[in-house]
């Protein structure tokens, strides 16, 4: 069966060259397009992709030709090819996943569309997730962030962070679409979303029992809870300002209970692992480094002290002020590149620095290698959160992409993440287990494991110090 579908794909991809080359005129980047077929696919997977991508790099420069996943694909490694493709020319390039994907979040969701449409929901989606929405979120991403800690550290066992994170960062995309939620429909929407999210990397197979297909079966069940919900919010008749509110509300167009659902899983898909991995790296660049760990807590102790000990609520001023611990987050953002390329498709023959890039090709802006070049980060492997200290050259840092796709959940992520951190170095302390160092894919890159990890409170940790001392 798999056979059968490769042989399938090999054969439109052939087709699809056929095609195109006939019409193709100019010069190809330099690169190679690997075996007939099958590309580079093997040599991207049989080896970490950060390595595939810099030594392409190395080899053929800032633009070169590839041939991966069955297409014939151009990377873009320089941040001016990045802005052309993103920004200055974004209505030449189109946004591309795989049908298998668009299916489980939901074919209407916004970051699968170009033009009107997209403008109509990105509105939607901003306007939720503006900087007075979110200040009046800190109260609530707070109670989320001190339960969950205290969960992780009462049961005095191994967690594994990136899990755990996961948890933290579904909650916040809950609170930050719906507000307040009803705990049957909350369970509801966890337990499918978890398959859904389960099968999608899986390989996409409607075999019944696969996990692709349970995903499918729990998209279905996710659609009935959000109508259920859409019902239950339309029939309140409150204008809320949360995600659905906003949906709900468009002055533009009614948007269809379709287009509502689409759009609220694909929120909640951009959010979750995200964020989770972006805090996971942030845990493991701390713990590797003590004196910065040190200076973060000493930044946070100092917030926390004007707090009466933590008993008052931190205040959205605060949240802005965190100069030290800003800067490791963006460092941890710099040296993770959780996204480290984003796909477009040509939609006409494009001509780029004297190259042709054919229409129908991929063309893949790759964050990860602008991201640690030397000529805009020196020492790019060293984490080093004081280079933030002057802002970087334009167009050279893009954690959250660029143009009319850039995360519009950039400020929300910000603030959960330093939320978080604030609670997490001022009252425990953690340990990593284990000694294995890496990367995992899964597909965003996280510490190998999942960094598994122990928690503790700080007091008690002490008070145990103090006792063994003594
Ligand atoms: C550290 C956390 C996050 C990172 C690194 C991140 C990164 C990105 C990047 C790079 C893009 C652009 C992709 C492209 O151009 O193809 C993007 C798009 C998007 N992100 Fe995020 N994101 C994060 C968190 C969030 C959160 C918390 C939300 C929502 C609450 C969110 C919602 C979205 C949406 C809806 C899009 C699609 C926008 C569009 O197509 O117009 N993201 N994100």
């Amino acid at each position: 069966m798999h056979a059968l579908l490769f042989l399938v794909a090999f054969i439109s991809c052939y087709i699809f060259i056929k095609r195109n080359r006939s019409r193709v005129t100019g010069k190809l980047p330099p690169g190679s397009l690997g075996w007939p077929y099958i590309g580079e696919t093997l040599q991207l997977y049989s080896q970490d992709p950060k390595v595939f991508f810099a030594k392409k790099q190395k080899r053929y420069g800032e633009i070169f030709k590839t041939h991966i996943l069955g297409c014939p694909s151009i990377m873009l490694a320089s941040p001016e090819a990045a802005r052309f493709v993103l920004v200055n020319q974004a209505h030449l390039f189109k946004p591309t996943y795989p049908k298998s994907k668009e299916n489980l979040i939901g074919p209407l969701a916004l970051f699968f569309h170009q033009g009107e449409y997209h403008t109509c929901l990105r509105k939607l989606v901003q306007g939720s997730l503006s900087l007075d929405n979110l200040r009046r979120l800190v109260p609530d991403i707070e109670s989320i962030a001190v339960s969950m800690l205290e969960s992780w550290a009462a049961g005095r066992h191994v967690i594994n962070t990136f899990h755990e994170m996961k948890k933290l960062s579904f909650e916040v995309g809950i609170l930050a679409i719906f507000g307040h939620l009803e705990g049957n429909q909350k369970e509801q929407l966890k337990k499918n979303y978890s398959i859904l999210d389960k099968g999608y990397n899986s390989f996409p197979t409607k075999l019944p029992g696969t996990p692709y297909k349970k995903a499918l079966l729990a998209r279905r069940r996710l659609q009935e809870i959000l109508k259920e919900i859409i019902f239950e919010r339309k029939e309140k008749r409150v204008k809320e300002r949360d995600l659905l509110g906003c949906l709900l509300n468009s002055k533009d167009e009614t948007l269809s209970e379709d287009q509502i659902a689409d759009n609220i899983i694909g929120v909640l898909f951009a959010a979750q692992d995200t964020t989770a991995s972006a805090l996971t790296w942030i845990l493991k660049y701390l713990h590797d480094h003590p004196k910065l760990l040190e200076t973060v807590k000493a930044e946070q102790k100092a917030i926390y002290q004007l707090n009466d000990n933590g008993s008052l609520h931190l205040t959205w001023a605060q949240t802005r002020n965190m100069p030290i611990t800003y800067k490791v987050m963006l460092e941890s953002l710099r040296m993770a590149s959780i996204i480290s390329f984003t796909f477009r498709e040509a939609v006409t023959d494009v001509k780029y620095k004297g190259y042709l890039i054919p229409k129908g090709w991929k063309v893949m802006p790759l964050f990860r290698n602008i991201h640690h070049n030397p000529d805009f980060f020196p020492n790019p492997q060293q984490f080093d959160p004081s280079r933030f200290e002057v802002a970087p050259k334009p167009n050279t840092f893009m954690p959250f992409g660029s143009g009319v796709h850039a995360c519009p959940g950039n400020e929300l992520a910000k603030l959960e993440m330093l939320i978080m951190v604030h609670h997490l170095v001022t009252r425990y302390r953690w340990k990593v287990v284990g000694s294995e160092s890496g990367i995992q894919y899964g597909p965003f890159p996280i510490p190998m494991h999942g960094l598994p990890a122990t928690l503790m409170k700080e007091s008690i940790q002490e008070k145990k110090t103090i006792c063994g001392g003594s």
